[in-house]
């Protein structure tokens, strides 16, 4: 009899596909009884060489053994992802990062001292050929993480190796939270998924550079809050490239330079001082949209009642509670796409805590476009 944890799923997508043809193991590690002999079984297609997506506690990640390069091209081929954006590497013990990186600084000793396991990627200088060059894509540094989920930790020690492991989605589609999203985008292209159900946090990690004068950049605004690592630095600031007013410099993270995160139909963020006038221009653009032929949709907060007739409306939860916004975003934009929404109006939130990253990923959404009213 087959394992109860495993299925196959026969699957052909058109197009290049890394793993063209081949079918597609589940394991699910939801129920603990058979989670165990799952990971056991995924950890040594990984091993092998094999390209696994897991669920971490920020979204899915699509795993591969950082040091073989191989499978890595085999991750950058199944997502289509620009050979030039380098991939996060995940641990599950400190002490491997001594055949990782050169050297850590006492604040970035203190930083995963307070934040791992957790939503925090930590840029180091890599030790040269500790790992494929394709993971770093050519830089001298790397990110290195120890994700907060049992699964991934559990996943990492049964293949054995760090595993460079960017987003489980198609390059430019919005991250995936399920394994569900995970199979929409990659199934026929990797070897296997791991359910492990909701990821939690729903954005990635922050990604940041501790500089020489103690100062830490943050490349990316994640699940760890720059109020959270005000904790432990005294100064703590964003990479300027990362807004679009400052964009003329290449930001320090290549993959934030990328439309990532986009719904298929064209959005727009709409803030302003007051939720009733906000509504109310959104109400006329809609309207506009929808006599243009457009399908619409709106993504608001709950603080906002307003009826939006003939569009979509789909909700972040409250604005005092930017974790669940945070929760809720990557599957509300997929949630557009199935409806085939074409049009889409979403309302801003105070960029606050995780709201920070929230807004970071709606405006990389939104292709930058923004309506003050
Ligand atoms: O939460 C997360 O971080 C998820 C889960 C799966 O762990 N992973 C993730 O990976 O978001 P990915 O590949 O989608 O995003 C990695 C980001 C990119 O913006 C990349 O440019 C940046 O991290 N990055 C990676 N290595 C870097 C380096 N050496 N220097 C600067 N930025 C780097
Ligand atoms: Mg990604």
């Amino acid at each position: 009899m087959e394992h109860p944890s495993k299925q196959s799923i026969d699957s052909v997508i058109a197009g290049d596909s890394s793993v063209a043809g081949s079918s597609m193991q589940r394991w699910s590690a939801i129920e603990p009884n058979i989670a165990g002999s799952a990971l056991q079984e995924a950890g040594a297609v990984l091993a092998s060489g094999g390209i696994v997506a897991f669920p971490t506690e920020t979204v899915y990640g699509l795993g591969a053994d950082a040091r073989n390069t191989a499978a890595v091209e085999a991750v950058f081929a199944a997502k289509g992802r620009p050979s030039d954006n380098p991939l996060i590497v995940h641990i599950s013990q400190q002490n491997q990062l001594d055949s990782i990186v050169q050297r850590v600084l006492p604040l970035e000793q203190q930083l995963m001292n307070t934040f791992w396991p957790g939503p925090l990627t930590l840029v180091m200088p890599v030790i040269e050929g500790a790992l494929s060059p394709r993971v770093t894509a050519g830089l001298d540094t790397v990110g290195v993480r120890m994700p907060d989920h049992p699964v991934a930790l559990d996943l990492i020690t049964a293949a054995d190796c760090p595993l460079a492991a960017p987003s489980a989605n198609r390059s430019g589609r919005p991250s995936p939270t399920t394994a569900a999203h995970v199979a929409d985008d990659l199934a026929g292209r990797i070897n296997g998924i791991v359910d492990g159900g909701s990821a939690g946090v729903g954005v990635e990690s922050t990604v940041i550079e501790v500089e020489e004068d103690g100062r830490i950049l943050i490349l990316r605004p994640g699940g760890i809050t720059r109020e959270q690592l005000l904790t432990v630095a005294d100064r703590v600031e964003l990479d300027p490239a990362l807004y679009g007013v400052a964009a003329e410099t290449a930001p320090r993270a290549p993959g934030m330079k990328y439309t990532h995160y986009a719904p298929k139909g064209s959005m727009s963020i709409v803030t302003g001082e007051h939720m009733n006038e906000v509504a109310a221009f959104m109400q006329e653009q809609l309207i506009a949209a929808q006599t243009r032929g457009e399908r619409t949709g709106v993504l608001v907060f709950d603080e906002d009642n307003t009826v939006y007739e003939g569009s979509l409306r789909l909700t972040l939860g409250s604005l005092s509670r930017p974790e669940e916004a945070a929760s809720r975003l990557y599957g509300q934009l997929r949630a557009f796409d199935e409806a085939e929404i074409t049009f889409i109006l979403a309302q801003g939130c105070a960029e606050q805590g995780v709201g920070l990253a929230v807004m970071n990923r709606l405006y990389k959404a939104a292709g930058g476009q923004f309506i003050r009213v």
